[in-house]
């Protein structure tokens, strides 16, 4: 059954616990959960960014940091942000990345842009104001940065969608509430009602200045990744 989904501060409030509560099993879930998949589409999105040797790159909401790893691969420059303390200390422990930052990603204390390209992992579904946090995308990326966002998606396929409905919808949630946290793996198919369409997500990163905007479909659609780049600020 759909879960009751937070709104405004109740909805930070709750995301930021939830998180807490589950940093010391994430790693583990998530692999399980993806059956292995997410590393492959982490590795896809930072290599959209199309990174040089000694480019500043952010991970936003990098929770443990798998993104900033695979980052970490073609540049040291690295900076992890997330409003989690809890994900925040496993991303330390394993030394994800140099520099990390606890912030609400709707208000970066990151100068305008200082950083050449920007990737986030699973967030946008967990963020209360998506024009806020783009704004901020924007504002800190220079010119000609670029900006990839991986997250799961609905498939169009009919047949696609009722077996992801069934995985997702019914069994993570039971096999997260037995090995994690019962209320986070049901928040997790739920949580997808927040993700606006993609019309509204390519007009949202537009008015706020990223042009090519482009998706890709990633698992028959499960998941998308969605890139774009900074234009000329004014
Ligand atoms: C599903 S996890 C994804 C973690 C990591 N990016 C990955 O791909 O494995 C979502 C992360 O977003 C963070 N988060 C959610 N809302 C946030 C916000 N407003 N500001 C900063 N971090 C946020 C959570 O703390 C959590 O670590």
């Amino acid at each position: 059954m759909a879960l009751a989904l937070p709104r405004g501060d109740e909805k930070r409030r709750t995301v930021e616990r939830m998180f807490d509560r589950i940093a010391p099993r994430y790693d583990r879930l998530n692999s399980l959960i993806s059956m292995g998949a997410h590393g492959h589409w982490k590795r896809l999105a930072v290599a959209a960014l199309e990174l040089v040797p000694d480019a500043t790159v952010i991970d936003l909401a990098c929770g443990t940091g798998d993104l900033a790893a695979e980052a970490r691969k073609y540049t040291e420059r690295v900076v992890g942000v997330d409003f989690s303390a809890g994900m925040l200390a496993e991303a330390q422990r394993r030394d994800a990345c140099r520099v990390l930052v606890r912030a609400d990603a709707a208000r970066l204390p990151l100068a305008d842009s200082s950083a050449d390209a920007l990737v986030c992992g699973f967030a946008l579904r967990n963020f209360v104001a998506l024009d806020e946090v783009f704004a901020e995308c924007a504002r800190i990326l220079r010119p000609g940065g670029r900006l990839a966002f991986i997250e799961v998606d609905r498939p169009d396929n009919a047949f696609v969608r009722a077996c992801f409905g069934l995985y997702f919808g019914r069994l993570v949630p039971v096999l997260g509430g037995l090995l994690s946290d019962r209320y986070a793996y049901a928040y997790l198919p739920s949580s997808v009602d927040y993700l606006p369409e993609q019309e509204a997500l390519t007009t949202m990163l537009t008015d706020v200045g990223f042009h090519g905007v482009g998706k890709r479909q990633l698992l028959a659609g499960t998941a998308q990744l969605l890139t774009a780049t900074r234009g000329r600020v004014e």
